[in-house]
């Protein structure tokens, strides 16, 4: 099933970086400096980035019904970010996104880190339109990941790492942030059983999903919305997990949990100094986990 967009909707992975980028130009703190990403978006999407009107639209809070989705989004890959750079420091050699869809961590770090190696796995047609896109602006080779192309459901990621050069043998971080809603709960387990398979005892896994929890009116109506942004966009919400069963998803893989935060814990890291009012909107559960010695 393609997921780069349906009738004149954007697919979500382009979508986020578009949002990404208007938050990054017009919030008060931004949580991730797109501002360089402006370039990778279509000309029409830069002019209403640009303008202000798409911010409004869809990252501020006193305006748009959907800043608290982008809001959780925005934190869990600041999350990510900021355990990767932790890594880096610890002279963790191999970066993966998984589910990358225009993720940028690798365009915009690649020249700082020379020494990582960074890797991008995502459904191969969200991949094919990401490579168009950075081949249209020129993007060197110098800001480009690896680009690995795997479905989740369909295909292997062994044999996809294998093929792509990755060492099994390195420690690595793994980053799979804002994809476990659209996938079924078999192809979550598998990708995770391959991950642990194919990765040296700790190597580090952030990863988010959507928690099967009781919502609050206010948190049901921030579901509906999405449900309806991701129907439109024929990108169905797959699963959900509860948070104990998520943790005995990853220790049977074979990870082990070393923090696992909620909206509360993002709240404070990332949203309580602001003034406009962002924040997350749903239930949010992001996991840094390692993989455990067998
Ligand atoms: C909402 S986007 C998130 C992209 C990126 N991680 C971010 O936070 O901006 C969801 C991503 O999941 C990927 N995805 C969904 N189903 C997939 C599948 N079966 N196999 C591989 N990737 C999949 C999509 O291609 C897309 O890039």
């Amino acid at each position: 099933m393609a997921k780069t967009g349906h009738a004149d909707k954007h697919g979500t992975a382009e979508d986020a970086l578009i949002s990404r980028v208007a938050h990054a130009l017009h919030a008060e703190s931004p949580l991730i400096d797109e501002s360089n990403s402006l370039p990778l978006l279509r000309p029409e999407d830069r002019e209403v980035v640009v303008s202000g009107e798409l911010y409004r639209q869809r990252c501020d809070p006193s305006t748009s019904p959907i800043a608290p989705i982008l809001a959780g989004g925005l934190a869990s890959l600041r999350f990510a970010e900021d355990v990767a750079h932790a890594c880096f420091q610890r002279s963790v050699g191999q970066s993966v996104c998984l589910g990358a869809g225009f993720d940028t961590f690798a365009f915009r770090q690649r020249e700082a880190n020379p020494e990582v190696v960074f890797f991008e796995v995502d459904h191969p047609d969200v991949q094919a339109l990401k490579r168009e896109r950075f081949d249209e602006v020129g993007v060197p080779d110098s800001r480009r990941p690896v680009f690995v192309a795997v479905d989740f459901e369909t295909m292997s990621l062994i044999d996809a790492l294998d093929g792509a050069g990755f060492d099994p043998g390195a420690l690595a971080v793994f980053s799979w942030m804002n994809t476990l809603p659209y996938l079924t709960r078999e192809a979550t387990e598998s990708t995770l059983t391959q991950l642990a398979s194919r990765t040296t005892s700790s190597s580090t896994l952030v990863v988010n999903y959507a928690s099967d929890l009781p919502y609050s009116e206010a948190q049901q109506k921030v579901a509906h919305t999405l449900a309806q942004v991701t129907g439109e966009r024929r990108e169905p919400l797959r699963s959900q997990w509860t948070p104990e069963e998520f943790e005995t998803l990853l220790e049977r893989t074979g990870f082990e949990v070393v923090e696992h935060l909620d909206e509360q814990d993002l709240m404070a890291r990332y949203f309580s100094d602001r003034s406009d009012g962002l924040a997350p909107g749903l239930p949010a559960r992001v996991v840094n986990a390692r993989r455990r010695a067998s």
